[in-house]
């Protein structure tokens, strides 16, 4: 059986034993999908896999996504060929939940302000007024989409002494019990939050979800944190906000239209950019790839899939 393979995790795929009954083929980077009788596919989250690809692919049984994040299939469609998708849940929860931290702090405490003086030679020295950032003691972290990784951010606020409060379609007994967290109404955990980190799927409902209106609601004194998909929050609204002071600042791991990046955020001191690392994590990569080794294989033998995409 045939399977095509995103070519950059050939690294990966030369530490794997490939079985006999499956015959892999590397698919290079921003190369079209090929026409033939593959079964199984292995896209990474940069690769949109929709109909016009489905009808190049007719054998195929499984779409084995290299991310959490699915958002880059089109699944309804996938689901009337009876094409299998999976993708990779819980192993890189631990490891954006530590990304979205690093963010949270960066912003708060300005720390790249302050590596770009010392780096560039314009450090006076010591003093009293300098980069003064927020401290998290008593603060409010306001969490948008309590999922795993959600969930996972929640539970290390208490360590910086930050109370949480959340918003998701679902009320979540164990946080509300473990960290005496709120469930609150969107606007209303806008108003209240300190900290609002976006941890929400990419969907229609979802998409630019944080636009003018809602960041409008947000304390000028808050911060901004998105490590979940770009498409979440409005960039040229987030950009006229933070130039109208609306905000304290924004850490952004993902972007609307990755990956360029909106001119107007670039040169802001007020926002920490990173390039879409939150499973960057040698552990939560290799195990993102057994992962979906492990999918393509069922998926291709028509077995049950470790982590299916219901
Ligand atoms: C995912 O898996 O969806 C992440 O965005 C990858 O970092």
């Amino acid at each position: 059986m045939r399977v095509l393979i995103a070519g950059e995790l050939e690294s990966f795929l030369i530490g794997t034993d490939v079985p006999p009954d499956i015959e892999v083929e590397l698919l290079p980077p921003g190369a079209p999908v090929p026409e033939g009788d593959y079964v199984g596919l292995v896209p990474l989250l940069t690769r949109s896999v929709g109909a016009a690809e489905m009808d190049r692919l007719p054998a195929l049984r499984v779409v084995a996504n290299y991310a959490v994040g699915y958002d880059n299939i089109d699944v309804a469609e996938a689901r009337v060929r009876r094409i299998a998708v999976a993708n990779t849940p819980d192993i890189l929860t631990r490891a954006t939940g530590e990304l979205t931290w690093t963010l949270i702090l960066a912003v708060a405490r300005r720390v790249h302000e302050g590596e770009r003086m010392v780096r560039g030679g314009r450090w006076p020295g010591w003093h009293p007024t300098q980069l003064l950032g927020m401290g998290l003691e008593d603060k409010v972290l306001g969490i948008l989409g309590a999922g795993r990784i959600g969930r996972d951010v929640a539970r290390r606020a208490p360590a910086f002494g930050m109370r949480v409060a959340y918003w998701d379609r679902n009320t979540r007994p164990e946080l509300e019990t473990e960290l005496d967290a709120e469930r609150l109404p969107l606007d209303e955990l806008l108003g209240v939050a300190d900290v609002v980190s976006v941890h929400l799927p990419l969907t229609s409902g979802t998409e630019r979800l944080i636009d003018a209106a809602a960041l409008e609601r947000m304390r000028s004194s808050a911060i901004l944190v998105n490590t979940s998909r770009g498409g979440v929050v409005d960039e040229d609204a987030l950009v006229r906000a933070l130039q109208a002071g609306g905000l304290r600042g924004a850490g952004l791991d993902v972007y609307q239209r990755e990956p360029a990046v909106h001119p107007g955020l670039v040169d802001r001191p007020d926002v920490v950019l990173l390039p879409h690392l939150g499973s960057a994590t040698e552990e939560a990569r290799t195990g993102m790839w057994r992962i979906a080794w492990e999918n393509l294989l069922r998926g291709a033998r028509q077995e049950p899939l470790l982590t299916p995409v219901r």
